[in-house]
């Protein structure tokens, strides 16, 4: 993805300028000798002189020069490694954006562009998101941070993206399903379903 609008409106900078609160030259070190050596001043996010596509507890997202979303380890993140994170992302494989790459400090994924979630949706959103959830479900992973789903949740054109594998475990019964529900007030089907009164397919036809 080289999008012409990048190339006019956005400045690219050297990775280095993206490691954040304080410079670490490990984490530099790790991303050039990865390959990534750039990444735009671009998104929603300041972050100093720069623009970023998001930042959080745990890591500084940015754009890079490939048209991929960045994830890079915060230095003061109290995780010491983003690879076990990454290595729940893949698991979740259809539910997450397509990990490319990843070491102690970074996971190089795939750029989703879109909106995050809002509190109302259509019903097609719903059914999409809600089947999401479902599939992280099926492969024993549950995301805790899913109870405030607004930022942790892209929304394109044509799906959902269920983002951020920092607060996933792994669990033989894993709860996301009603997680979701619950944040759009849906309180009597998710109670319904975490109780196991109904299945996923009773609940998207209540919906
Ligand atoms: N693959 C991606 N494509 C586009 N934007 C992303 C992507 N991953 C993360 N972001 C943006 O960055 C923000 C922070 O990412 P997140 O993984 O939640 O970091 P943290 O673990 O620090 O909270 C998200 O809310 C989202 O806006
Ligand atoms: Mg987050």
């Amino acid at each position: 993805m080289h999008e012409s609008f990048l190339k006019e409106k956005a400045t690219l900078v050297e990775i280095g300028k993206f490691v954040f609160p304080s410079y670490s030259p490990e984490i530099e070190e790790e991303l050039v000798s990865s390959g990534i050596t750039r990444a735009y001043s671009f998104g929603g996010t300041t972050l100093g002189r720069y623009r970023v596509l998001g930042k959080g507890k745990t890591g500084v997202v940015v754009l890079t020069e490939d048209g991929l979303a960045l994830k890079i380890r915060r230095t003061d993140s109290p995780k010491e490694s983003l690879e076990l994170e990454a290595r729940l992302q893949m698991r979740a494989e259809k539910s997450a954006p397509r990990v490319v790459k990843f070491g102690r400090n970074f996971i190089l994924m795939e750029y989703v562009r879109g909106r995050h979630l809002d509190y109302v949706e259509s019903r097609d959103v719903m059914v999409d998101l809600l089947m999401r959830a479902w599939y992280l479900e099926r492969v024993n992973l549950e995301h805790r941070e899913l109870v405030h789903p607004w930022k942790n949740v892209i929304v394109t054109e044509s799906r959902t993206y269920i983002l951020d594998y920092d607060s996933v475990s792994v669990k033989e019964r894993a709860f996301n399903v009603n997680k979701i529900l619950n944040a759009f007030g849906l309180h009597e089907l998710a109670r319904a379903y975490k109780k196991g009164e109904i299945e996923l397919d009773e609940v998207l036809k209540r919906i």
